[in-house]
């Protein structure tokens, strides 16, 4: 680890409007991005009003198709409304099993959320269609929806540079959590997302952990020029050739 032994913060140069980062702030990153976790498991206590600011801030500040920001948030308070969610969460997860084929008792011990635990809970909501064109003609609700989760991912890491754990759980019927939460026609909850202090993160994935399944090596997400031909999982990173060059 780099500790940052200089007591005065670096001073940013700074072009036009923007920041550059330097090399201790830009391993910071690097190290938040490696260290979040999907977490499921939580110790309990309390998040600040001010962490929980910064990161609905973090969320607020996402990218969004055509700046259309479709999320809304919506902050469960109420103990029997979270009930009401762990209810159709269970329900749901029953019906998942039901889906799968000889993984069905495996998926039955995996820990899916923490719902219960988690000081938190946050629903994410996709916003009704606001006829938003600007690049998403010909995928408007994919690109909405990955608006979102762009809003959620600056959770996840905003939370976890809070030493916050965050789960995402998607298990539900989006329009049963639609009617609980009160949503207009045409609003789509994507995610309930476990907030809380953890006694400590996982190291890797709990789904790599448990034996689920695997990170893919680097050859079998990146191509050059065309989409990747390797489809094992050997280890290896594709060598990054100079672009334009033979
Ligand atoms: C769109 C989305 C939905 C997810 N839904 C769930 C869920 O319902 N329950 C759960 O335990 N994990 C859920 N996850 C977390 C993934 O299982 C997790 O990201 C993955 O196993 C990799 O682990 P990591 O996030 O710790 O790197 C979801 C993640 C994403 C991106």
């Amino acid at each position: 680890m780099v500790l940052n032994n200089n007591p005065q913060p670096n001073p940013l140069p700074s072009k036009g409007e923007g920041v550059w980062f330097d090399e201790f702030e830009r391993e910071t990153l690097y190290r938040v991005i490696h260290a979040r976790r999907d977490m499921r498991h939580f110790s309990g206590g309390e998040v600040s009003s001010e962490a929980l600011s910064r990161i609905l801030d973090a969320a607020h500040a996402a990218p969004s198709v055509g700046y259309m920001q479709p999320w809304r948030f919506v902050r469960i308070v109420k103990a029997d409304l979270r009930e009401s969610l762990i209810a159709l969460v269970e329900e749901e997860k029953d019906k998942t099993a039901d889906h799968m084929d000889e993984r069905k008792a495996e998926f039955m011990r995996l820990k899916i959320e923490g719902i219960r635990d988690c000081a938190e809970l946050i629903a994410v909501i996709l916003a009704p269609d606001d006829g938003t064109v600007f690049g998403r003609r010909t995928m408007p609700e994919e690109m909405a929806l990955c608006s979102v989760s762009c809003a959620i991912e600056n959770m996840w890491l905003a939370a976890r540079s809070e030493n916050l754990g965050m789960g995402w759980v998607s298990f539900f019927e989006p329009s049963d959590v639609a009617t609980l939460l009160k949503c207009p026609d045409g609003a789509k909850p994507i995610a309930l997302l476990c907030l809380g202090p953890v006694k400590e993160f996982y190291d890797k994935p709990m789904l790599e952990t448990e034996g689920w399944r695997k990170r893919e090596a680097m050859s079998v997400v990146l191509g050059e020029d065309q989409y990747p031909l390797a489809t094992d999982n050997t280890p290896g990173h594709p060598i990054l050739r100079k672009r334009n060059s033979p």
